[in-house]
């Protein structure tokens, strides 16, 4: 079969790698893939957004499934297109990528439904929301609505510097008309899950937990990123609360979404923290996670090829969908300077060893040559028998790969196998 996969960076080499151990997997395309994803498929240089793009070259190849994997294409409507041309999808349509792609219909859908989460108030006017912050609680949280590279979330530890952001998405439009309404909700405290979940609509399956690391440098100090690396499962998510979660958030969430009339289909992402009062939601993104995939696939060992397609023809609860008892770990490589300025173009060696375990989110190739070409260049996974192992082995594997300017945390896991001693 001829696959397509939309994206082009860690989470989709993931993907990539996992879909072709499936022998009915015989060709692949990456739209617009990088440097380093074109070791494992054909790379086509169609960007995500380019909606025209990807369906009149689904259309010419003949794509028989296609895999819509960034937030970007899924809410504007990009499986919706393929699926016009009866091109099977992996992804939610867009009435259902809203989960995402507006914080305020999530946050107004978990409130009409009771799904917990942090209280909040919806703004669209600036003036009304600089008054509510004159006695809101502090700290609070200020979240643009639609979609902002995951930067649109500002923890504000004062009043004025909450007005601060609130100024810098209404009146600068820092985020574009993604700040056009925001969101203003209260300060939760407590360790972070992220759980991804498979979902024909009908039927939730989740995948096995894993805990981001969102901040740039070591201690979770400095700048939100993209996630500077990964580990799964997540020690914080116990089987107990593994129960609470599903019926109180993953089930509901489900019938909330096929109440609404926006069936979700593809994989659903819950980013959750575990506070004193239960597990709350955080956020909903409509896509698996990166780079929590590249720490939750290789961990996956029922085929996912065959998962995929079975959450798209809705016959998920005949598949099986089963996890290994190891532990994985994934360090992000970044150029010096991510997230904020960073130069690119240097040459990039993997060496063959851990080429397998190696996801690569921004290389090209300029002359024969692999060259950086993003802040995060990389990631390097491990799988052992305990999380001790994986993050030792992940560090070590990170030594064979090389490029001047790299930079990387030296603590990924650190937080999760301290809560493993205790
Ligand atoms: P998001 O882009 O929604 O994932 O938010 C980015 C990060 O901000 C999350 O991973 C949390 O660490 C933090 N965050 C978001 N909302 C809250 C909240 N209500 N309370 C505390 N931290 C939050
Ligand atoms: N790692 C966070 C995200 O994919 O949104």
């Amino acid at each position: 079969m001829k696959v397509m996969v939309v994206g082009g960076g860690g989470r989709e080499h993931a993907i990539i790698k996992k879909i072709k151990e499936n022998p009915k997997v015989t060709e692949v395309f990456c739209l617009p893939g990088n440097g380093g994803i074109a070791a494992d498929a054909v790379c086509v240089p169609i960007q995500a957004k380019d909606l025209d793009g990807i369906t009149e070259f689904a259309l010419k190849e003949k794509i028989d499934y296609a895999i819509v994997a960034p937030d970007d294409p899924l809410v504007l409507g990009c499986v919706d297109r393929l699926v016009k041309h009866n091109i099977p999808c992996f992804g939610p349509l867009k009435k259902a990528a809203i989960i995402e792609g507006s914080k305020a219909f999530s946050k107004n859908l978990m409130k009409k439904y009771k799904i917990p989460t942090a209280a909040y108030e919806i703004f669209s006017d600036m003036q009304e929301a600089l008054d509510y912050l004159d006695t809101a609680p502090i700290p609070t949280v200020i979240k643009a609505d639609g979609l902002a590279l995951g930067k649109g979330v500002i923890i504000a530890q004062t009043r004025e510097e909450a007005k601060n952001a609130v100024r810098s998405m209404m009146e600068e439009k820092v985020f574009g008309a993604s700040g056009d309404q925001i969101v203003i909700e209260e300060f939760l405290e407590g360790p972070e899950v992220t759980v991804l979940s498979f979902t024909d609509g009908k039927t939730v399956v989740p995948m096995i937990s894993s805990m981001d690391h969102k901040r740039a440098g070591d201690n979770d100090e400095g700048l939100n990123t993209g996630g500077m690396g990964t580990i799964a499962p997540n020690p914080y998510y116990t089987p107990e609360i593994a129960e609470i979660c599903m019926e109180k958030i993953f089930l509901p969430t489900i019938k909330a979404m096929n109440a609404e009339g926006r069936i979700f289909k593809g994989c659903l992402y819950f980013g959750l923290m575990l506070t004193e009062n239960g597990p709350k939601v955080i956020e909903y993104n409509c896509r698996f996670g990166d780079p929590e995939t590249q720490v939750v696939l290789p961990l996956l060992e029922s085929d996912l090829f065959e998962i995929m397609q079975a959450v798209t023809e809705g016959r998920l609860s005949e598949c099986e969908v089963k996890f290994s008892d190891k532990a994985c770990c994934c360090v992000v490589a970044a150029s010096e300077g991510y997230p904020v300025a960073y130069e690119k173009g240097f040459p990039l060696t993997v060496d063959p060893s851990v080429a397998d375990s190696t996801y690569i989110a921004g290389a090209a190739i300029k002359d024969g040559q692999l060259v950086t070409n993003g802040g995060r260049v990389l990631g390097v996974t491990a799988t052992a028998d305990t999380l001790k192992e994986a993050v030792d082995a992940a560090y070590e594997k990170l030594g064979k790969v090389h490029f001047d300017n790299m930079y990387y945390r030296h603590d990924i896991g650190a937080k999760a196998l301290k809560a493993t001693e205790v």
